[in-house]
């Protein structure tokens, strides 16, 4: 059989580049969920157009990484400096991540954002558009399009202004907000009309495409089906398609030899204590400093546990737009920045947590402001007694389905977050907490570390279960033959 063409289009390409020389780049894979998603689909004939996270002004430049990236299956998307300022920095980092997650901005920025709102919705529709044009050089036409998450909401109205044939498809990898929420952006319905021009929309949870709904009829005044968003007789199709990982790349990668002897040494390095583990990108949304206070309460309530027990947190950088050397020289300016903000915060918490409970020899949390590559992070899962996911809000947290597939033989706990799209898959099998409850979350980490085996076993399984049967590639299966089904469907129509 001939495998379907798909051109996948996300802000964000699997490899970001580095430059080392005139015409030399390294390639690095990207963090984060919607990439390590993308990565389990195989049974396509898959294109990725994307940004590859450099800015790349000159020609030899250009050239030479739009090579590299060939190889890889990746097309650039050239984005200059001031575009990424204002569209990525801006529009899609600073105005649509935080009122998706539901965050509040303090108030001043507020005011700073509302001030600048226009320049930045304008770059983030010029940055579509450079998309678009880049889907267009390439598109075949067999090929299915299908776009990513809140970065390119405007894409599936520039495609189809161009040529109404194409098959477009738009997925969301963030929470949809209630419509109450959305109301509040000056944009509000230009960005939902734009998605509605796509011939499906997808969420990971039927909650975010309720919302999604519910904003198209409030906001724009059409009619909301069970089937999706009508106006004047054409349907935009809307549900929900919750993502998955691919849970063979870890479960085969725990069995290699030289991880399994880093498993050994991890072993041996927490022999005589539980390991508790957080793995997040350091982002305001995932509620690391509630985690450490609700496990500094822990502490406090339990001093049998005090040497028996170690939290393991990564943290990993994260849409950090001021370079290195400038904060060499102005360290005031990490004040400004909120992720930086969110940086010393953490630190402060943990110094005072190590230096109030730790000893001459241990320190009750490990914490890392950097990534692990693959096999580092699979090592971690394997040895973790009990996983600890705050999420304030996330779309769903694929860190919380990794760790279940790293599982099968410690079969640990799993506490998460119910704000998190994953409580609705995993809620049978994790504890479930709200982040903002420490005094729940600190008993919560008491119950499961004194979980008896039985119970630990069964709530394993059903998470195990859930993982191994919900993959990436049925995901990707289902959205598309989804996508291919509703244009037949929308031609019988006519
Ligand atoms: N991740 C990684 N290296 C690290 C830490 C995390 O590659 O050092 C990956 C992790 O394996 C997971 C992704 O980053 O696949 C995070 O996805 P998630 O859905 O949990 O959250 P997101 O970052 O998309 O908000
Ligand atoms: C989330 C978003 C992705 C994004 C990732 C990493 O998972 O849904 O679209 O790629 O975070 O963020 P970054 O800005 O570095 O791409």
């Amino acid at each position: 059989a001939i495998r379907q063409r798909l051109l996948v289009v996300a802000n964000r390409l699997p490899v970001s580049a580095t430059r080392k020389g005139e015409a030399s780049w390294q390639l690095e894979m990207s963090v984060g969920g919607l990439v390590s998603a993308l990565l389990g689909i195989t049974d396509f004939d898959t294109k990725w157009i994307g940004w590859a996270g450099v800015n790349v002004p000159d020609e030899i430049g250009q050239k030479s990484l739009t090579e590299a990236l060939a190889e890889k299956r990746c097309i650039p998307v050239f984005l200059d400096e001031d575009l990424v300022n204002l569209y990525y920095n801006g529009y899609c980092n600073n105005i649509l991540w935080p009122l998706f997650h539901y965050l509040g901005l303090p108030q001043e920025d507020r005011l700073a954002t509302t001030r600048s709102f226009q320049s930045q919705f304008d770059a983030y529709k010029k940055a579509n558009q450079m998309f678009a044009d880049v889907v267009n050089e390439h598109y075949t036409e067999r090929d299915v399009i299908w776009c990513h998450d809140y970065h390119l909401m405007f894409l599936p109205k520039c495609l189809k202004e161009h040529n109404n044939k194409m098959k477009v498809g738009w997925f969301l990898h963030t929470p949809f907000p209630s419509s109450e929420i959305h109301r509040t952006l000056p944009s509000r319905s230009e960005l939902l009309k734009a998605v509605l021009v796509a011939d499906l929309v997808g969420f990971h949870t039927y909650d975010y495409a309720r919302h999604f709904v519910s904003a198209c009829t409030r906001i724009l005044g059409l009619e909301g089906t069970p089937d999706g968003v009508e106006d004047q007789g054409r349907l935009t199709r809307v549900a929900a398609f919750p993502i998955g990982i691919d849970p063979g790349r870890f479960i085969r990668a725990i069995q290699l030899p030289q991880i399994k002897n880093h498993i050994m040494e991890l072993k041996e390095r927490f022999a005589g204590r539980k390991v508790m583990l957080g793995v997040d990108r350091l982002d305001m949304i995932k509620g690391i400093p509630q985690k450490i206070l609700a496990f500094e309460k822990f502490l406090e309530e339990n001093p049998d546990w005090h040497d028996k027990v170690v939290l393991l947190q990564i943290a990993v950088p994260t849409r950090t737009d001021v370079p290195d050397s400038l904060i060499a020289f102005f360290p005031s300016l990490l004040l400004f920045l909120t992720d930086q903000k969110l940086t010393c915060q953490v630190h402060e918490i943990v110094g005072r947590i190590n230096g109030r409970f730790g000893s001459l020899t241990t320190v009750p949390i490990h914490h890392l402001d950097r990534s692990l590559d693959f096999h580092g992070l699979c090592a971690l899962y394997a040895i973790t007694d009990v996983a600890l996911i705050t999420s304030l809000r996330d779309g769903m947290n694929l860190v919380s389905y990794e760790f279940v597939a790293c599982q099968a033989s410690k079969k640990g706990v799993l506490i998460l977050s119910e704000f998190a799209g994953a409580a609705q898959s995993l809620g049978a099998g994790a504890i479930l907490v709200n982040p903002w409850n420490i005094t729940e979350v600190a008993s919560s980490i008491a119950y499961a570390l004194n979980m008896p085996a039985e119970e630990r076993e069964k709530r394993h399984h059903n998470n195990f279960m859930h993982v191994t049967t919900h993959t990436s590639q049925e995901w990707a299966e289902t959205f598309v033959s989804e996508l291919n089904d509703t244009i037949v469907e929308a031609q019988l129509r006519i």
